[in-house]
């Protein structure tokens, strides 16, 4: 168990949602929710990763707020630079565009959409060389707790990533995101108690490759909600939340966030 100083992070993973009309609104909402009751800096960290489509309009609604809202791109091309690679975004394209923050890993990319450890790979790499920070997702199938696989599985994907990450990078450029695939819009979330003791599993794996791994941020991911987020945020090894659903919600957003900051 970490006594832990790392600030919250709650990121809203808006997947391939809204439609851009609704972006502002959310913007809207989500300042006034802010205004009405800030959540300070140095409480929590705030991030949302809209699609490519809304990133710059919504880091620019952002800017008017009394805190740092961060965008987050929710993918990134395996191919650095610039290129004839069409329909693809780069770690640098994204840079250039001040997009300082992406996902990678996600099971929805591993399971729909071919991302395997290789590509992976090289996506943090390209991701870490052009100065972008990455929230690597990890989380096993249904089938796997059920065999007891889980935690080796997870444990086996914080690995994954070591030979293109340096031991400076994993303190303030990766945050994991542990996100059992069984509870991904499911509604059916890991219990407070089974997700901490991952938690904790996963800071003792990180203790073998960095000696940062008490100041790594480990995200908890699976249908976060207002109603149970607290219980996730009294837990000593959860750094915060990745959130779906519940993020396409202002209020219910600003309300995870606000139950994150309580824990400061
Ligand atoms: P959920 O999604 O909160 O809708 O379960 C989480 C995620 O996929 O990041």
């Amino acid at each position: 168990m970490s006594v832990s100083t790392i600030v919250p992070w709650v990121i809203g993973n808006w997947k391939m949602n809204p439609a851009t009309a609704d972006v502002q609104k959310w913007a809207q909402q989500f300042n006034q929710c802010l205004q009405l009751a800030p959540i300070a800096q140095q409480q929590c960290n705030i991030a949302v990763a809209p699609t490519y489509l809304s990133l710059i309009s919504l880091k620019e609604n952002f800017t008017g707020y009394n805190r740092t809202v961060h965008v987050v791109a929710q993918d990134v091309s395996r191919f650095p630079g610039t290129g004839a690679y069409t329909g693809d975004i780069s770690a640098q394209l994204l840079q250039d565009a001040h997009v300082s923050y992406v996902l990678v890993g996600h099971s929805e990319r591993r399971e729909l959409l071919g991302d395997d450890t290789q590509i992976l790979c090289a996506k943090i790499k390209h991701a870490l060389d052009a100065g972008l920070t990455v929230v690597y997702c990890v989380g096993e199938s249904l089938a796997q707790r059920e065999n007891g696989e889980a935690e080796a599985v997870v444990l086996q994907q914080v690995k994954d990533i070591v030979p293109v990450v340096s031991a400076d990078q994993w303190e303030d450029r990766i945050i994991i995101a542990y996100e059992p695939i069984w509870a991904i819009g499911t509604g059916k979330t890991a219990s407070a108690d089974d997700a901490q003791a991952m938690h904790a599993k996963i800071r003792e794996g990180l203790k073998q490759i960095t000696a940062a791994s008490d100041r790594v941020a480990i995200l908890y991911g699976g249908s976060v909600k207002p109603e149970n987020a607290a219980d996730f945020a009294a837990c000593p090894d959860i750094n915060g939340a990745l959130v779906g659903g519940a993020s396409l919600s202002a209020t219910s957003f600003y309300k995870i966030a606000a139950s994150f900051a309580g824990k400061k």
